[in-house]
């Protein structure tokens, strides 16, 4: 019967995706700016020959020294890109711009939670940036150090990253709404030598006291010889003498030159870590080259950059998104990024439309939660203000609604302008599913592979399905911009990504692709949610709520939430002597945020006597696409779990 009704339930799903089939042409004015007009024959040419597609892209950079071979095989499942190759990505970001016009041009504008606005060129920018690396340096830092960055959405996040990557340290930024140990689990796996922070941050007119969370954080935290602080208000604070060291009195008189590290293609630029099927977060590593070439490539084609556009980037810099494409690219790209601190609905619900009409942002790149949370508060919020500085839209982080996609376009853009869904990840570094501007759109689908890239939806034996049935999305070849590896863990990098379907990198969701080999995700396959589009594992939360001496054993799910996209509901055994009750409920969730932090704690926490057991067998033959993987410990995994509670509430 279960089994009967989650068939039942699957293939609406389907369905209900598949008849979303208005199609939306783009118009005369995105024609005339798009980059890439001829895109039939350029998808043809890639896909004929991949790796010569991605050295024309890398022809777009300058490097210290090309490349001997475009691509490598060393390891099985080990791959190189542009071998041999010099470069730096701070090279391209910012020193190539020195002497030319872009130099004058802003950077970067910084709005902060209060409004206050701060603008710096991209020489300001350049010379602050060897400030701090050279401070860097003196603190003893060399090429291959890590060094940890724990801070709000502020030009020094972005001035560390750069100085870290400009001599040759991997940066390693956690987001800064991560718990104390968080940080500690994340600067203990790396080994990071400097944490850089601030003495305070701002959200929503709050005031976090980050100086404190990081000291706790490095306590015990072997690794740390000093903590950077940021000081961003007046305060008598006191500090650790030995181990702490203000960021203005570390960059004062240091000089405005720094060299730049010649690197090797392949040496890691930076390590972030990202939530698994395990308690413990993967450390993904990117390098230099392949992910210079990956982000500036599908940068200008997705997102049609053009020398004078304003281009603004909602998400946080402690996420992937950030770094590729708020910092990153479009200073590569030499153009002008928008970096803000604040809430979108604080002091008001228009803040984020504000802001773009304010900066005259010409490109908005954001995610479906927040375009969810804006639409509650009405048309008239956005109706405000003069938006007709946007000329391009992008969603990012999980799958858009039609609904949210549609009121983006009408609402926001009066249904003129194209809205670039792009699906990628962590471990892919740049965008790999997305259209192009030219691109006749669906809404709710992130069309089709870009050029050079070759995905696929499969069953478990790496079969390709058939069109409208869903599987796994894996990516057939390998990229530039892809993870190197997982820090200190070649095993598990090998496991997750080339194991489980032989021969094809498993991106971990699932898909379907329509009768024109459009591409629809429908979520996660592992035990991987996406809360407000923040990736969290619910094996992490699960072990976070045993953390607490109530808890024996803990199952936590992910349940369809209308704003969030997805919101975790836990199921709790608790020890003898321990009785259910709204308190105990609170103190889990404290446990919860002390833990992992705000973004994880669960909306709901149930008492029950029993996890339920896995169903194995009856789901894995239930799953269009063949595919369920073993339940951890032997309990439905979060995402079965879910469907099975949907299917049973449902039917
Ligand atoms: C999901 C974020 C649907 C997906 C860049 C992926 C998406 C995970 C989309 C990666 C999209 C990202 N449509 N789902 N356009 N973009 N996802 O590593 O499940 O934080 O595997 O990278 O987010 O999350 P991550």
């Amino acid at each position: 019967m279960l089994k009967k009704l989650f068939q039942r339930k699957n293939r609406e799903t389907t369905v209900v995706l598949m008849n979303e089939s208005k199609l939306y042409k783009p118009s005369a004015a995105t024609l005339k700016n798009a980059t890439v007009l001829n895109t039939e024959a350029v998808y043809k040419d890639a896909l004929k020959n991949p790796v010569k597609y991605w050295e024309e892209a890398a022809r777009e950079l300058e490097w210290y020294l090309p490349w001997k071979k475009a691509f490598s095989e060393p390891k099985k499942h080990f791959f190189n890109w542009f071998v041999g190759g010099k470069c730096n990505i701070v090279h391209n970001a910012l020193d190539r711009h020195m002497g030319t016009p872009t130099e004058k041009k802003t950077a970067i504008i910084w709005e902060s939670d209060h409004g206050k606005r701060r603008k710096l060129t991209y020489k300001e920018l350049k010379s602050a940036v060897c400030k701090m690396a050279n401070g860097l340096k003196s603190l003893g830092i060399k090429k291959g150090d890590r060094v940890a960055i724990y801070m709000q959405n502020t030009p020094e996040i972005a001035i560390s990253m750069l100085a870290c990557a400009k001599i040759g340290a991997m940066h390693s930024v956690v987001y800064a709404g991560f718990s104390a140990h968080a940080l500690r689990d994340r600067i203990d796996d790396a080994k990071a030598k400097i944490l850089i922070t601030s003495d305070v941050g701002y959200r929503s007119g709050k005031h976090i006291d980050m100086y404190s969370l990081c000291n706790e954080a490095v306590k015990g935290a072997k690794s740390i010889k000093h903590m950077v602080v940021v000081k961003r208000e007046e305060s008598t604070r006191k500090k650790n003498a030995k181990r702490d060291v203000w960021y203005h009195e570390l960059v004062e008189g240091q000089s405005e030159i720094c060299k730049t590290t010649v690197m090797d293609s392949e040496d890691p630029l930076f390590v972030l870590y990202t939530s698994g099927t395990t308690s413990k977060p993967k450390g993904i590593i990117h390098v230099h080259g392949g992910y210079m070439v990956g982000i500036n490539r599908t940068f200008h084609w997705v997102m049609d950059v053009k020398p004078n556009d304003v281009y603004w980037c909602s998400a946080d810099p402690g996420w992937i998104t950030g770094h590729s494409y708020i910092i990153y690219a479009p200073l590569m790209a030499g153009i002008t990024t928008v970096m803000f601190e604040g809430a979108p609905n604080y002091p008001k619900p228009d803040r984020l439309w504000k802001v773009i009409e304010k900066n005259k942002v010409s490109i908005f790149y954001t995610a479906p939660t927040l375009i969810r949370s804006l639409m509650r508060f009405g048309d008239e919020w956005v109706e405000k203000h003069d938006l007709s500085s946007l000329r391009l839209l992008g969603s990012v982080g999980e799958p858009i609604n039609p609904e949210a996609w549609r009121w983006y376009h009408k609402v926001v853009v009066k249904g003129k302008l194209p809205i670039m869904d792009t699906w990628w990840q962590t471990e892919t570094g740049s965008f790999m599913i997305a259209p192009l501007p030219a691109t006749t759109l669906k809404a709710g689908s992130a069309t089709r592979p870009l050029p050079g890239i070759i995905a696929d939806v499969v069953d478990k034996r790496g079969k390709s399905v058939r069109r409208g049935e869903g599987g796994y999305l894996v990516i057939k070849n390998p990229w530039p911009s892809m993870l190197r590896g997982v820090f200190n863990n070649p095993e598990r990098y090998l496991k997750t990504y080339w194991k489980e379907i032989p021969g094809y990198y498993l991106t971990g969701d699932l898909a379907h692709k329509d009768k024109d080999g459009y591409f629809w995700i429908q979520g996660r396959s592992d035990d991987v949610l996406s809360i407000a589009g923040h990736r969290i594992g619910t094996a992490e939360i699960e072990s976070a709520l045993v953390s607490h001496p109530a808890a024996a054993e803990a199952a936590v799910i992910g349940k369809p939430h209308p704003v969030k996209g997805e919101s975790a509901k836990a199921f709790v055994i608790l020890k003898q002597g321990y009785e259910p009750s709204e308190k105990l409920v609170d103190a889990l969730k404290k446990q919860i945020r002390k833990e992992l932090g705000p973004i994880a704690v669960t909306d709901e926490v149930e008492f029950v006597d029993k996890l339920p057991k896995t169903q194995r067998k009856d789901y894995a033959a239930s799953f269009k696409g063949k595919g369920a993987r073993p339940g951890r410990r032997g309990y439905v995994g979060a995402r079965r779990l879910n469907h099975l509670q949907n299917t049973q509430l449902n039917g």
